[in-house]
């Protein structure tokens, strides 16, 4: 079974909407022939921005979060509908910097996958080890849970719309890259957990992103892995010169 290779920029709290509209036309002029999947995640205040620019390209438009609410007295937060409005297309959820900084748990992180879904979103959801987890031997036990809990409750059918992310929390922004073969060994044990949950066609068809120190001179090893299929990146996808790269390989 071939699946789609998918490619993600997280732009996380970089830029401002000149600045994000500016990356995003020379994203799109320079992918314009790229044959895998696509995906730019600006912060929210550049969404309308970078959503003029990539609307009907082949290149799709993400948000890093969302509230787990669909509308209310939530300060602060911004929903799937505000989200949606803006022409939003998939949502980044279970980020590790939103598990470990800003606390999210996967009660809530599998609330918003079932309201993002609910609504019509793509999800990329975002599991991963830390280091004193890897450490302990715990890796794939981690991953398993995140997997299994952000994913509960969701059909058959809405599956369809998620793809996961393994990023190991201590490979992220760290220079430190999870060995492809580290890397394959964790994508085929979520590969394992969605075969149980859905059976094995779904598990065949499901989309695994790999993130942590993505570039140029290591996405080609780490997506030739049978169960690598695609890239989150970071830091290297605020420069169209070290993303373009990644995104045109193979
Ligand atoms: P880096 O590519 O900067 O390590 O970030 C990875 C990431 O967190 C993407 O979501």
């Amino acid at each position: 079974m071939t699946r789609p290779y998918y490619i993600a920029g997280n732009w996380k709290m970089h830029k401002t909407r000149s600045e994000a509209a500016e990356l995003a036309r020379e994203l799109t002029a320079r992918l314009k022939d790229g044959k895998h999947k696509y995906l730019v995640a600006p912060g929210f205040t550049c969404l309308e921005a970078v959503g003029a620019v990539v609307k009907g390209s082949n290149i799709l438009l993400g948000a890093q979060n969302m509230a787990a609410e669909e509308q209310g007295a939530h300060t602060g937060e911004v929903s799937v509908l505000q989200l949606k409005d803006l022409g939003v297309q998939a949502v980044i959820l279970g980020h590790s910097e939103r598990r470990h900084t800003y606390k999210e748990d996967d009660e809530l992180i599998n609330k918003k996958v079932l309201l993002a879904l609910k609504h019509g979103l793509e999800v990329i959801l975002c599991v991963g080890e830390l280091l004193s987890e890897r450490e302990a031997g715990q890796a794939e036990a981690v991953c398993r849970t995140q997997t299994k809990k952000g994913l509960e409750g969701v059909s058959a059918a809405d599956l369809a719309r998620v793809t996961i992310a393994y990023e190991p929390v201590w490979a992220i922004g760290t220079g430190k890259t999870a060995t492809p073969e580290d890397a394959d060994a964790i994508h085929a044990c979520v590969r394992g957990v969605i075969a149980e949950l859905y059976g094995k066609d779904a598990a065949a068809k499901i989309v695994i992103q790999y993130g942590g120190s993505v570039k140029a001179e290591n996405a080609a090893q780490l997506m030739a892995k049978e169960n690598i299929d695609g890239a989150l990146v970071g830091g290297a996808s605020l420069k169209a010169d070290s993303f373009v790269p990644i995104a045109m390989f193979g």
